[in-house]
């Protein structure tokens, strides 16, 4: 039997990881690589954080299990569900689920139901932006931008339109958002977007375009769903990007470093106006939401997060000055976003080569996500100034072996 997953696996191509410290994996091979992709954008503390895998385990002992059904939840749930309520006072509701994509597609679901319940069923289209990523499933891969996520063969009961994103000028990009939305008006329940594209290249938007973003919001009655899976957890800086961006999204939604990627945990937060005008239309359940052993190690994610991102910025500031080192001829520019980063190459540089040549030089990218021609990095905030020497020149010496070729 074999493993279907993301793209063909196979026994020639598959490297199976037995073990991990610090920001390094092992395979069965006994050969380590420098995470530079901390996981896939999930574990920006490293593998070694001892006392969550404490929490985890204390949990299990006590409650391994229990479900949110019958009108119950768990205790840590309880408690997490506090923390969060402190974090993001705006909004009044969480549903916990196991992945972003499920986050995601209840953030749809959850801005449909509103438009329909409030008289307005016309209004029930998606804005997307150019490149994103919101997931894979059914609803939320109609609003990503990644053809080879999209399932073609689908009628999916509404409609998506994308937002052409500048991401050297914010107001062109708000620009090409108003003229979609004066196009469209009366029927968009809602825009998805991440704070800074993750997976389709790391591009960010800034507080001028948030701001701008608000303006429009007020105009024609959209929610806005705040896809915070990717840039949650400190990977901007800030705990959530929202904080220094200074947007208050309708609905935000959380995944992968929740529990710095020990336990499948998600989240979306939602305001009162939306539940309070839903909420008895709204059936909608997983066995596993609500895991105590998720919501365990999330509250010790967050009180270790919240001690170690101040005093890891120093340590970033260091990787921003490195990473603009590395030099190809091919090379067009550098994106980095506190700890995530891309290499852009020309158009039709196939990067995919880059992928495979990281992995024999000990390190991990991300190659030809979103463009084949950009290759993505996410570095654990806790790396150690000799880590990012090290990741910086094992960069550069697999740029010194790549062609580059136009394909
Ligand atoms: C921004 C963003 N949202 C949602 C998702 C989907 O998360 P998951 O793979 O946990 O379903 C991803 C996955 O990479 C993502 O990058």
């Amino acid at each position: 039997m074999e493993i279907l997953s993301f793209g063909k696996v196979n026994e020639s191509n598959l490297r199976r990881i037995v073990s991990a410290t610090g920001q390094w994996v092992v395979d069965t091979n006994g050969n380590r690589y420098f995470d530079s992709m901390s996981g896939l954008w999930c574990v920006p503390l490293g593998y070694s954080q001892e006392s969550i895998k404490v929490k985890m385990s204390e949990q299990l002992q006590m409650l391994p299990f229990y479900h949110n059904f019958f009108h119950t939840q768990t205790e840590v749930s309880y408690q997490l569900t506090k923390r969060f309520e402190q974090l993001f006072p705006e909004n009044k509701w969480i549903y916990y689920s196991c992945s972003g994509s499920a986050a995601n597609e209840i953030a749809l679901k959850i801005a449909l139901r509103y438009f329909e319940k409030t008289g307005r069923p016309k209004q029930n289209g998606f804005v997307y932006m150019q490149h994103s990523y919101h997931g894979t499933s059914l609803g939320v891969s109609q609003v990503s931008d990644q053809n080879m996520i999209k399932f073609t063969g689908a009628r999916v009961s509404f409609p998506s339109w994308r937002c052409d994103v500048n991401e050297f000028n914010h107001q062109q990009t708000l620009k090409n958002l108003e003229d979609l939305l004066e196009q469209k008006r009366g029927e968009i329940a809602g825009l998805i977007i991440e704070p800074v594209i993750g997976a389709g290249g790391v591009i960010g938007f800034d507080k001028s375009f948030f701001s701008g973003l608000s303006d429009l919001r007020a105009k024609y009655g959209f929610k806005v769903i705040l896809d915070e899976v990717v840039t949650g957890f400190g990977k901007t800086g800030s705990l959530f990007a929202c904080n220094h961006l200074e947007f208050r999204a309708d609905i935000v939604t959380l995944g992968k470093a929740m529990t710095n990627g020990y336990f499948p945990l998600a989240a979306t937060l939602m305001s009162d106006e939306l539940i309070s005008e839903t909420v008895r239309w709204f059936n909608h359940g997983y066995t596993f939401s609500s895991h105590p052993v998720g919501a365990a190690a999330c509250l010790e994610t967050l009180r270790l997060m919240e001690s170690i991102l101040p005093e890891s910025q120093q340590v970033i500031g260091f990787f921003k000055d490195e990473i603009q080192k590395v030099s190809h001829s091919r090379l067009r520019h550098i994106r980095v976003q506190n700890c995530m980063g891309a290499l852009v190459f020309d158009r039709g540089v196939s990067c995919t080569e880059l992928e495979e040549l990281a992995w024999l030089n000990g390190i991990i990218v991300r190659g030809g996500s979103g463009d084949p021609n950009v290759i993505c990095f996410c570095l654990p905030i806790t790396s150690s100034r000799e880590e990012i020497v090290h990741f910086v020149s094992a960069l550069q010496n697999i740029l010194n072996q790549f062609k580059g070729d136009k394909k």
